[in-house]
């Protein structure tokens, strides 16, 4: 049986959900089971084999939806392998360096002990939520700055290690 893995997210605008698509896509792809949820709709992780957690970042903090994920699930969680992800750049940054995770993922990654986080670059367009998220769409420093092509390899690396741990 192909070993299950959750890829959770925590999102306001969405571009977080796509991005989680995208890793379990290539999971998928890669002969692993993998499902998407939004981290609320989770009800227990203890049937998955592996875990993904995402989130938006928001003045310098995970979405809230992931933050309350890990806490909830935090025993699971640390007796599996689990990788993070925070998504928020509004710029090409994150396609062109490493960029650290921010200080309460951090925290969560030590706790946990998961086995990597990465940062991919955000998107805010016409549409988004909230006064703030319109200010800076309205002025020109809103865009789309996944990229999927580092998204799809990143997950990949995922798949091999699950592979070569025998999941
Ligand atoms: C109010 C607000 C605060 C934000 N704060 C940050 C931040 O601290 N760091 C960052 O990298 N991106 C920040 N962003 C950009 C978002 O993280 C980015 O738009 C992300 O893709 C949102 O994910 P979502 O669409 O899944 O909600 C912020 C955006 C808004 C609207």
């Amino acid at each position: 049986m192909p070993a299950r893995v959750l890829v959770a997210y925590g999102t306001t605008n969405g571009s977080t959900a796509r991005i989680a698509e995208a890793i379990a896509d290539v999971l998928n792809k890669e002969g692993l089971a993998a499902e998407v949820l939004p981290a609320p709709a989770v009800t227990e992780v203890e049937s998955y084999d592996a875990v993904v957690v995402g989130g938006g970042l928001y003045a310098g903090r995970w979405h809230k939806h992931a933050r309350r994920f890990v806490r909830r699930h935090r025993r699971a969680l640390a007796g599996r392998p689990l990788w993070l992800f925070s998504s928020g750049p509004l710029d090409a940054s994150a396609s062109e360096r490493d960029i650290p995770p921010v200080p309460g993922v951090r925290r969560t990654m030590t706790r946990l002990d998961a086995k990597a986080h990465i940062t991919f670059g955000g998107c805010l367009e016409e549409g988004a939520k909230g006064r703030i998220a319109r200010m800076i769409v309205h002025n020109g420093k809103g865009g789309d700055f996944r990229d999927f092509a580092q998204i799809e390899a990143w997950a990949a690396r995922i798949a091999t290690e699950l592979a070569d741990q025998g999941a």
